[in-house]
């Protein structure tokens, strides 16, 4: 199958069969021949219990304090699922957005975007063991308002693999702690999965920015001018800045620290 024809289905499927799709022969079973054209961005379709909530109808993130009750950990572990499913269909637009990209981008990210596949469906099955399905509480379109200032391969690694992604290098052990220390050991185990992946996608975001990098500027500069006005650096991280996987990830201590010490 192309990857043209893949990414397309993923991102044009209003049901999580397409969502879910997985490459017939692998990531590496696909072929990349015919790009096409280039797609702008556009809200992705959803349908029945998908739909993004209107805003009167979503509810709050729960403050970490209250995750000792199971409700609460339901509503993170949905609100999380629904990050990886907004993650994955801006990836499959990725896909179609940027045929010009380099091929071992569009590789690397077809890679990303099937561990986010298999991230939502560890989710799903974290939260039916909780007798929830997802979409059964509202969910809310954070990821998509980047979309309309994602205008090149370096604004998308910037905005995508290095704010949301990268946050996620804090929100995973902090919350995976929570979860144990609640005594949701399978909720905790999950959390440092994705943590351990998030890595690989960080990495796979700092390398495009060694590359895509602006003569003359920083790495923290080219990341900061190309993160988005709505989704400053500040969203790059959260409540626990970890050190050790950023440097994992391929980011150099001047952009950590520069990171660390950023203030909105
Ligand atoms: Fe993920
Ligand atoms: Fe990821």
């Amino acid at each position: 199958m192309e990857l043209y024809e893949w990414a397309g289905r993923v991102f044009g499927g209003d049901c999580l069969e397409e969502k879910l799709l997985a490459p017939p022969e692998g990531v590496k079973g696909l072929t990349d021949l015919r790009p096409g054209p280039a797609v702008a961005w556009r809200r992705p379709p959803r349908s029945g219990s998908l739909v993004v909530a209107p805003k009167e109808q979503r509810i709050k993130f729960p403050r970490p304090n209250s995750l000792g009750r199971e409700e609460m950990r339901v509503r993170s572990l949905h609100a999380f699922a629904n990050h990886e499913l907004m993650a994955l269909e801006m990836m499959a637009w990725a896909l179609l957005a940027f045929p010009q990209a380099d091929s071992s981008f569009r590789q690397g990210l077809a890679q990303v975007l099937v561990d986010e596949q298999r991230h939502f469906q560890l989710y799903c099955q974290r939260l039916q063991a909780l007798g929830v399905q997802f979409g059964d509480l509202p969910v809310n379109d954070h990821f998509w308002r980047a979309g309309p200032d994602i205008g090149n391969p370096l604004d998308w690694v910037c905005t995508m693999h290095l704010t949301f992604e990268q946050s996620n290098l804090d929100h995973a052990p902090f919350y995976g702690r929570l979860f144990r220390q609640a005594g949701d050991e399978a909720s905790a185990r999950l959390m440092q999965t994705i943590f351990e992946d998030e890595i690989h996608h960080v990495r796979f975001g700092s390398a495009w920015l060694k590359r895509y990098q602006a003569e003359g500027k920083s790495l923290f500069e080219t990341f900061s001018e190309h993160c988005g006005e709505n989704n400053p650096p500040a969203r790059a991280k959260g409540f626990e800045f970890q050190e050790e996987a950023r440097r994992a990830a391929g980011l150099d201590d001047e952009f950590i620290q520069a990171l660390r010490d950023y203030r909105d």
